[in-house]
């Protein structure tokens, strides 16, 4: 059960203050009834109205976003400007957090959510899931490349678990990586130690999660009933696996 004002204001964007003065003058409905005081608790899944208009509230939001490059995967930055800015204000009184951060310059498949326990098995390495990437190269990839990734490789502070290296046969240049991990700019790190330089990374899936090209650069939207479902399973399947 949840305080009718605390629902009403996240269903309907308005301030605690505003969702309780709506309140108070009538103008909520739940089940169909209208409710004047703030503090009673009603069931989250009930239908509600504010002014007539039913609003479907959703305990935590998931957002895909395509991320453009110039972004920073933060909700705060003193020099360079957010992922959020790219969201309405509607999402922004909900405490959104990053699932997995792409570098500033990077590109494509980031997730936020106010769901902290997913949040947190999502980038947690107990939890990981393996994330795709999109990759441009300076110089042609190479097969003996594709055994280096394969083997994992030491990065200095860390070693890298074994990754999948494909190479568009087409044009070496163009490959695709699959990582377990996701420490700080490890793709890039990857192909330096190959003697390569990533000029364009692009995340396009994290598991069985596909980017959504449909929305292009700087769109975004809500996941769906099955993603999100697929998300927690993944996770808690992970959870089971370890114990
Ligand atoms: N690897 C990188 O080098 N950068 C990213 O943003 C993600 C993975």
């Amino acid at each position: 059960m949840e305080r009718l004002d605390k629902l009403v204001s996240s269903v309907f964007g308005l301030s605690r203050r505003e969702a309780q003065a709506a309140v108070r003058q009538g103008r909520v409905e739940v089940s169909g009834a209208p409710i004047r005081l703030p503090e009673t608790k009603v069931d989250p899944a009930a239908p509600i109205a504010l002014d007539g208009e039913e609003g479907a509230y959703a305990r935590y939001v998931y957002i895909m976003l395509d991320k453009p490059a110039g972004y920073v995967s933060a909700t705060e930055d003193s020099r360079d400007p957010t992922v959020l800015e790219l969201l309405p204000e509607l999402y922004l009184k909900r405490k959104l957090g990053v699932a997995g951060r792409l570098d500033k310059d990077a590109t494509g498949l980031l997730l936020l959510t106010d769901d902290g326990t997913l949040n947190h098995r999502l980038t947690s390495p107990r939890y990981h899931l393996d994330k795709r990437y999109d990759v441009r190269l300076d110089y042609p990839a190479r097969e003996k490349d594709v055994r280096v990734f394969a083997e994992g490789m030491d990065l200095g502070d860390f070693t890298a678990m074994p990754g999948l290296l494909e190479i568009d046969p087409l044009d070496p240049t163009h490959c695709f990586v699959t990582i377990r991990e996701g420490k700080f700019h490890q793709v890039k790190r990857m192909f330096e130690k190959c003697g390569r330089r990533v000029l364009a990374l692009r995340r396009v899936a994290m598991g069985g999660l596909l980017l959504d090209e449909a929305l292009g650069e700087g769109g975004f939207r809500l996941l769906t009933a099955q993603e999100i479902q697929y998300l927690t399973e993944k996770c808690a399947i992970k959870q089971e696996s370890q114990k």
